[in-house]
Formats: C-alpha cells, structure tokens, sequence
C-alpha cells in the first residue's frame, strides 16, 4: 500500500539557490533509501510539497517536517491511500521560478508567472 500526503508551509527565511539545492540534494538522497518518491514546489515563500511511498516511511518524514525549524505554518492539505506514483521518475522533483535554478538540478520545473509548472498540476490534482 502506498500513501500520499499533500501539505503547505511557509519559509522561516526566504531560501537561496544554493539552500534549495541543499535541501533538494539532502531530501533526494534520504528519499530513495526510504521509497519516497514526490514534488516540491517553492513559491514566494510558500512551499507545497507532495510525498509518497510507504505508510511508515510518509508517518516518519511527516513528523520530521514538523520539527523542521526552516518553515512554519504547516497545514496538511490531502492524506490518504493512493493506488500509483504520480512522480516515480523523482525522488523529489523541484518547481520554482527559474532563477532558483543556478545549480542546474536535475528533475527541476519551472514555474510560469501564476506560480504553475506541469509537475506542480500533479501535484494539486485531487
Ligand atoms: C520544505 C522542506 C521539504 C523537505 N523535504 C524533505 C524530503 O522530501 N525528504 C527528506 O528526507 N527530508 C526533507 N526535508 C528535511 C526534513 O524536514 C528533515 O530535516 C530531514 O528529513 C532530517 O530529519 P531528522 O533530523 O528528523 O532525521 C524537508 C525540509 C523542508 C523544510
């Protein structure tokens, strides 16, 4: 069984490239040793972030990313059972504008003006 939970929060401080790509590269990494497969998006502060993989392993990141200092206000959004990834080809696929980019991640969308990318549409759909 696969679970999947959709939550937004907002940045304690506004994040640089360099501490997005931080956060990405760490995240990925501990991401594929736990079956965590998923979408985070980065937008005038506000971080909406999609996570799936294995109930134990979303119950274990969930509870980290509520202790995590970096953001606040964290609202989950959707939890539940989910029959497929949406995003098996990322263990964190990244969308931002396209100057948060600098460092040329792989996996990474860009945003249009309303803040939209196509894997961010994955993302909200119900
Ligand atoms: C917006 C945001 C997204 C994050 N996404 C992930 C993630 O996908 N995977 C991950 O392992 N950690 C992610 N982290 C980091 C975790 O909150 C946490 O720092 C990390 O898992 C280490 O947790 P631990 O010290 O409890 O082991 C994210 C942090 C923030 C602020």
């Amino acid at each position: 069984m696969l679970e999947r939970l959709v939550y937004r929060s907002r940045a304690v401080q506004t994040f640089s490239s360099l501490h997005l790509f931080e956060l990405l590269s760490q995240s990925r990494l501990k991401n594929q040793q736990q079956g965590i497969t998923g979408h985070l998006s980065y937008t005038d502060e506000t971080f909406v972030q999609c996570i799936e993989g294995p109930p134990a392993a979303i119950e274990a990141l969930w509870q980290s990313l509520l202790r995590d200092g970096r953001h606040h206000q964290i609202e989950c959004l959707q939890r539940g059972p989910q029959p497929n990834r949406r995003f098996a080809a990322w263990t964190m696929a990244f969308s931002s504008y396209a100057h948060f980019n600098a460092y040329n991640m792989p996996g990474f969308f860009p945003v249009d003006a309303q803040g939209r990318s196509e894997a961010a549409q994955l993302c909200s759909m119900a």
